[in-house]
């Protein structure tokens, strides 16, 4: 029988990432095949983005190609997968009639078997199978009726069915894993479509949590990056959800109030986030770096810092969206805490944590705000050291409660504006944070061969597939920005383009990696030693410089075999 081979393009953020490779691992297990190909490919898959209208624009352009192609005459099958699935629904397909399957990003697990039925139609005289056989979508099922526990129990299947085996192409070579610990959000921020489209936020029991990271970790996986929507408030309860076999099931989180007046709590029946990482950290020695994304800026407790701070291997880094420097804002955009909290949060985040590298979120030109407004968000980014902040224009999304509230009332060039003035003061704030950096030794995970040698001409180094320029080369995809999707503006500078006392010539390979603080760290590989081999492991590097958005250094670890250090 002929293998079916699947072109697979991400959208937006990490979750999606992570989501794409489970769905890649449970397709090649069934035999699917993947290429990095479209015009290769029998099956086309976008797993999609709604967060902003620009990543539903770039998504639905690629199906239009599609589409294109199908009604020419190419026999393929053409499915979208994700939260723009799940927004649109059935309109969607009945909009794009070449849109063979679509799903949620709730329902993955149900994929191969709309695959199933779409090819087995295909096959029959029927032609094309029922919507029913080919959408599966969180807001059209029926297994709603069902226990939550019981749908999440299959999905977490899937989380569980993951590919172990490293992708030597993907981030870091393969040392570099994401591990999901919550789904979907109950915060309902009145500008947000995620607790719309991947619904109630469901967290993981902690065992299953720490069973994927050993088995990551002996894979070889040296970093694990801990996804939710809100991390900090996980919370496991344990002894209510058991399966038949006395398995622990996701279960659902309390919503944003549930938190006022302080921390998330932690009792014998409970495991809290601080509990979790702890336990991470010390039942899983090998793992040399655990991070997680992204945080609530309400309830960070003191017990999560202090696990942060006592735990070596627990990365201090926290991304924490603030959103707005305006009170006023905050409360139109429902986040439940003001500037001042958000303050006093960063204080004893600084406090407690040593070397805290902190990234945020800004969302400009939210209805209604006003040049007031717009300068309390500038005087945020001044009194915090962010070492960056991406920065999103205010895009109405269909569902959410801004865009039955609120009038779109910002002007484009407005936003556009305000975005480019913050764009500036970020950057002179994070040239501020990497400045500080001169003169220490820091420990980079090595994650390619940096973009300015990916592109010299004569490179004596085979480009890797792999990150450029902020942008992810999947296994399975196009381009995947590091950030949701790409139209976040981060600065003008990205990845190897600062250092510009390098030689062009051959010469020295220059590599980049992360700090623990996830700082863009660029060094030479030293002659005598094969760039590759670096690629995946975790080296000391003195930084002798910085810019707005990385550091340079030279490599001090001792190598085995090393002639000299450049
Ligand atoms: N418009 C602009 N930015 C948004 N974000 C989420 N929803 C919107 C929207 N409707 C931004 C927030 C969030 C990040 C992932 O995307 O800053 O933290
Ligand atoms: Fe969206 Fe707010 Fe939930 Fe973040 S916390 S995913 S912005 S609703």
């Amino acid at each position: 029988m002929h293998q079916k081979t699947v072109y697979l393009e991400t959208f937006g953020c990490q979750m999606n990432e992570l989501d794409s490779e489970l769905v890649q691992g449970q397709l090649e297990a069934l035999g699917y095949r993947f290429t990095p190909d479209d015009t290769r490919a029998d099956i086309v898959l976008y797993n999609t983005c709604s967060v902003r209208e620009q990543a539903e624009n770039k998504a639905l352009s690629r199906v239009g190609i599609i589409s294109q192609r199908k009604r020419d005459g190419a026999d393929l099958i053409l499915g979208v997968l994700g939260c723009m699935a799940e927004r649109d629904g059935k309109d969607m397909i009945r909009r794009h009639p070449q849109i063979d399957l679509m799903c949620g990003p709730s329902e993955l697990d149900r994929l191969p078997l709309l695959l199933d039925n779409v090819a087995k139609a295909r096959a029959s005289e029927q032609g094309q199978a029922t919507l029913l056989d080919r959408v599966a979508l969180a807001g059209s099922r029926s297994r709603r009726s069902t226990t939550l526990g019981a749908a999440e129990d299959s999905l977490e299947l899937l989380d569980l069915s993951r590919a172990f085996s490293p992708d030597l192409n993907g981030k870091a070579a393969g040392r570099s894993a994401y591990v999901r610990i919550t789904r979907g959000c109950n915060k309902f921020c009145t500008y947000c479509v995620v607790p719309h489209t991947r619904g109630a936020e469901v967290h993981r029991p902690p065992s299953e949590i720490l069973a994927e990271c050993r088995q990551l970790a002996e894979k070889g996986v040296l970093e694990v990056t801990l996804l939710g929507q809100t991390v900090n408030h996980y919370c496991y309860t344990h002894g209510t959800a058991l399966s038949m076999e006395g398995r622990e099931l996701a279960q659902v989180g309390p919503g944003l109030k549930a938190f006022r007046g302080g921390s998330t709590g932690t009792n014998a029946h409970t495991t809290s986030f601080a509990d979790l990482l702890q336990r991470i950290h010390e039942e899983v020695p090998e793992l040399q770096r655990i991070r997680f994304v992204t945080s609530y800026p309400r309830d960070f407790g003191d017990d999560i810092l202090d696990v942060i701070a006592a735990s070596p291997r627990i990365c201090p880094y926290l991304h924490v969206p603030a959103q707005s420097g305006s009170n006023r804002m905050l409360k139109l955009m429902n986040r439940g805490y003001t500037v001042e909290e958000y303050l006093e949060f960063i204080d004893r985040a600084i406090k407690r944590v040593p070397d805290v590298s902190i990234a945020g979120d800004i969302i400009v030109g939210f209805p209604g705000e006003t040049d007031e407004d717009f300068q309390a968000t500038v005087n945020l980014l001044r009194q915090v050291p962010f070492k960056n902040n991406f920065i999103f224009k205010y895009s109405p999304r269909p569902g959410t409660v801004a865009i039955d509230r609120f009038e779109d009332d910002i002007p484009d060039p407005i936003k556009r504006e305000r975005n480019n003035l913050l764009l500036a003061v970020q950057a002179e704030v994070s040239e501020a944070v990497h400045a500080r950096w001169v003169g220490r030794e820091v420990d980079v995970l090595v994650e390619q061969v940096s973009k300015r040698d990916q592109e010299r001409p004569n490179r004596p180094l085979k480009s890797q597939e792999g990150d450029s320029g902020g942008v992810t080369l999947t296994a399975h995809g196009k381009a995947l920005a590091d950030h949701a999707n790409g139209d976040a503006t981060m600065g003008s500078v990205r990845h190897g383009t600062e250092n510009p006392k390098a030689s062009q010539d051959a010469g020295p390979v220059q590599l980049s990696g992360r700090t623990g603080g996830d700082l863009i760290t660029f060094f030479n590989s030293p002659s005598g030693i094969d760039p590759g081999e670096l690629i995946g492991t975790i080296q000391k590097v003195r930084v002798h410089e910085s810019g707005v958005l990385s550091l340079s250094g030279t490599l001090q670890s001792q190598l085995p075999g090393t002639l000299a250090t450049t």
